[in-house]
């Protein structure tokens, strides 16, 4: 019974390592700080410099982004799997450490999925509560080209981070309807105010206190077709990491001036993005409790007959 006790304990021990927060997320070993100098119009992102950044590939294409959240969560977006689970989740793969979609290269992880979250208050019209959970096959292991995000607490957390500099990335094609670029491109935005965003002129109350716009006024910066699911990051400098402040969600066509990109709100999320990863851990948890009681409950089942069977000769 000792020994069932201890196996229970290092199991959930494991199970607590693999979906616990990690201390050490929103840092980049490969890249310094933000900058001061403001890259307009998205480039080529630097090696390492979104190591949480994934391509969450259909038959090993390019279909979405997402934001690795601890070893084995990734964050992405509900409409990113809404029309396309019927194709099956052995289809679906992760890739981590990616900077070059055609040459993964020796510092990719690549995944399976085990399960995807999506939230249950999904609208496909509105697209609000557009925010998914994918789990990973297998953990990832973090080096400098794979680590975790930070993901704000709460919304009041979120304000009290004071965030200098926002980004985006992605794969996602550079226009309107374009193909997905091959090497990961980011560009630095400005989260913009919810009340201008739902002006008349812009977006005209589309924009639910779930969501959050970031762009440039101009359009000059705007995240397009491939980057869904993908982060909108921003830099605390008081804490030195970045933080999921969005994911990415629509936006209408790309770069119009007044149609910034429309982000998923992740701290008016943060309780559901707790409780989805706890219920999943204590499922796993549950069936292994239920197979370590039914495989000791054989072994002294045998070990009784076998000193039944001892007595008895
Ligand atoms: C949106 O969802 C409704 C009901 O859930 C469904 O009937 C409709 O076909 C969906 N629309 C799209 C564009 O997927
Ligand atoms: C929000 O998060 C902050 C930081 O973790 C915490 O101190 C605070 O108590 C939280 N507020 C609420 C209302 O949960
Ligand atoms: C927020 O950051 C700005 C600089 O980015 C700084 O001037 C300001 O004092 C900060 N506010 C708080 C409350 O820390």
């Amino acid at each position: 019974m000792e020994f069932k006790g201890l196996l229970l304990f290092v199991s959930a021990l494991c199970l607590t390592a693999l979906t616990s927060p990690q201390d050490s997320c929103g840092q980049r070993p490969l890249v310094g700080p933000p900058g001061v100098s403001r890259i307009v119009g998205g480039q080529e992102a630097p090696e390492g410099a979104w190591p949480w950044q994934v391509s969450i590939q259909i038959r090993s294409r390019h279909h979405c982004g997402g934001t690795i959240l601890n070893s084995l969560w990734v964050l992405s977006a509900t409409h990113c799997f809404y029309k396309y689970l019927w194709i099956g989740r052995s289809h679906f793969r992760v890739v981590a450490g990616l900077n070059v979609l055609s040459a993964p290269g020796d510092h990719a992880q690549i995944r399976s999925i085990s399960n995807v979250k999506m939230h249950k208050d999904y609208d496909n019209v509105t697209s609000d509560s557009d925010v998914a959970l994918v789990l990973v096959s297998s953990p990832f292991s973090f080096a400098d080209h794979v680590q975790p995000i930070c993901a704000p607490h709460n919304v009041t957390h979120e304000l009290i981070l004071n965030f200098s500099h926002c980004f985006i990335c992605g794969w996602g094609s550079s226009y309107f309807n374009g193909r997905p670029m091959n090497r990961l491109q980011e560009a630095e935005v400005e989260l913009i105010d919810r009340r201008m965003c739902n002006l008349v002129t812009w977006y005209g109350g589309l924009v639910t206190e779930n969501m959050i716009c970031a762009g440039l006024e101009s359009g000059a910066a705007d995240a397009c077709q491939g980057d869904s699911g993908g982060p909108l990051q921003c830099y605390s400098e008081d804490e030195e990491r970045f933080y999921v402040v969005g994911v990415t969600s629509f936006g209408e066509e790309c770069g119009l001036p007044h149609r910034p990109g429309v982000y998923t709100r992740t701290s008016r999320f943060a309780g559901w993005l707790k409780t989805s990863q706890t219920a999943s851990a204590s499922a796993v948890h549950r069936l292994n409790t239920g197979l370590i009681s039914g495989l000791l409950g054989a072994a002294l089942m045998l070990l009784i007959q076998f000193v039944i069977t001892k007595y008895h000769c």
